[in-house]
């Protein structure tokens, strides 16, 4: 009989519990047909740990309970109970340190507040567990590049997926296409803009004390210490992190919010990796929050198939120039647009419009995909994860390494705002070789006892 350490007579390497259920659902039906351990072996179930069980954590239920939920960790005990109800068999832990280190684990789903996100995900990564975390991936450029340097240490072993699962939508695909193939030329700059605006004063004054069973402590986990106020925590499930996302040592403000789903949707269009340059302005700085109105713009260098361009990104008022006085993009809350040698590309999360011009732009030079040549759907977002982890050869749509890279460039926009100049930036070192002064605002101080590299 085969051990939990059994030899895969392929490499004759190892193979983990993990591995070995990935693997004996590709052998289904050979010799091997069924898997040796754990109760749910036989349906091939992945062990699974939802990280943040309330708020945008019951979004994922549906997906997860087609799996085996064996941990729930949330800082607030309160909310054990119902989904207790709905995953009876888990273990609650509130300190996410110890979930991660559950007996058996295979997966984990990251629902907590942004500034945790790049420790869990990147302690997980290194508990060599498959990853699926909300978006923002990080808040700070450091803590982008500490996971993506992680994830690339894992590459082809483990699945991530960043929550940007507006991506699943056809449009994605349908927008990528017409940039593609040419139906607005070649490309030359492109556009992402977000109008969502949620102006504070500064961090909430210290009011009242934590609820029992509500862990503030473990809230904070590695940021600076902000004392307790219930104003934090008073938002609807799902919309919660409107309460403390703009605030620089809890969020990245309406780049990690609404932002890291509207540059997905320039992004997948692009095939950009990391910006040789960044620029900035927005309003007056604020020490405690992230601006509200600001833009950003970077360039990034020539890949196989167009040359260098330019990208932008605005927010909370903000916006680029419309190409024709008769378009309102103000109209569309959160859009973008491509500008190449021949037109123009509008498109929102699922509609699209081009707008040819110049005496040229006759679209003889573009032609239309056949309904076979038209890129694959996504699917379920979540599924396509849960499929990677199965075989993780299998490709998801907004991996830790797409995704990591996408919100270090938006990250290296706040640089830039806070130094107020054009700087430029050395994607190799994540360092900006001209503005010694930005470097510091690359990454940002944690509390004593916190390390992303645990
Ligand atoms: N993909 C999307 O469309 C989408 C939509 C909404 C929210 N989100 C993201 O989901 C995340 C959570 O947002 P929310 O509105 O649900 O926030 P929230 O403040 O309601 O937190 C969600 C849950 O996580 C728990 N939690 C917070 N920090 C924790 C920690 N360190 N350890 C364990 N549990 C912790 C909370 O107690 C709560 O139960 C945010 O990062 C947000 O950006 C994504």
């Amino acid at each position: 009989m085969l051990s939990v350490r059994s030899i895969n007579p392929m490499n004759s390497q190892p193979l983990s519990r993990r591995r070995f259920v990935g693997a004996a659902g590709l052998v289904a039906g050979s010799m091997i047909t069924r898997p040796l351990f754990g109760a749910d072996a036989p349906s091939h179930k992945l062990n699974v740990a939802l990280i943040g069980v309330w708020g945008r954590g019951l979004a994922h239920y549906e997906a997860i309970s087609e799996e085996n939920v064996v941990a729930l960790c949330d800082i607030n005990e309160a909310r054990f109970p119902d989904a207790l109800k709905r995953f009876p068999n888990a273990t609650t832990y509130v300190d996410w340190r110890k979930c991660l280190d559950h007996k058996g684990l295979d997966a984990v789903v990251i629902c907590t507040s942004d500034h945790t996100h790049a420790f869990i995900a990147n302690w997980a990564l290194k508990r060599d567990l498959h990853v699926y975390c909300e978006k923002p991936l990080a808040i700070t450029v450091n803590e982008a590049r500490a996971v993506r340097a992680t994830w690339e240490s894992k590459k082809g072993k483990l699945a991530t997926q960043v929550g940007m699962q507006r991506h699943a939508q056809q449009n994605f695909n349908r927008v990528r296409e017409l940039v593609r193939d040419g139906a607005i030329g070649e490309l030359k700059s492109s556009y992402a803009w977000g109008n969502r605006k949620l102006p504070k004063p500064g961090y909430f004054p210290e009011e009242g004390t934590p609820p029992k069973g509500f862990n503030y402590d473990l809230w904070l986990g590695p940021s600076p210490y902000h004392p307790y106020n219930p104003a934090y925590f008073s938002g609807a499930a799902g919309a919660n992190c409107l309460s403390w996302n703009m605030f620089w040592d809890f969020g990245a403000g309406q780049i990690g919010d609404m932002g890291s789903h509207t540059m997905d949707l320039l992004w997948n269009a692009i095939d950009a990796e990391l910006p040789t340059s960044a620029e900035a302005k927005g309003e007056a700085m604020n020490s405690d929050v992230t601006p509200v109105e600001c833009e950003s713009h970077f360039e990034h260098p020539a890949n196989d198939w167009r040359g260098p361009i330019t990208v932008s990104w605005f927010q909370g008022g903000a916006m680029p120039r419309s190409p024709k006085p008769f378009i309102d993009l103000t109209k569309i809350g959160h859009g973008v647009m491509f500008k190449g040698t021949k037109g123009f590309l509008v498109a929102d999360f699922d509609s699209r419009m081009i707008v040819p011009f110049g005496d040229e732009a006759d679209l003889t030079y573009y032609k239309p995909r056949t309904a076979e040549t038209l890129l694959p759907p996504v699917g379920v977002f979540q599924k396509q994860w849960f499929d990677a982890c199965r075989d993780p050869s299998k490709k998801t749509a907004c991996d830790f390494g797409y995704s990591s890279n996408m919100i270090e460039q938006m990250l290296l926009g706040l640089v830039a705002y806070r130094v107020g100049k054009k700087i430029q930036y050395d994607p190799k070192t994540g360092t900006s070789p001209d503005t010694p002064e930005a470097n510091v605002f690359m990454g940002k101080q944690y509390r004593e006892g916190w390390s992303i590299d645990g």
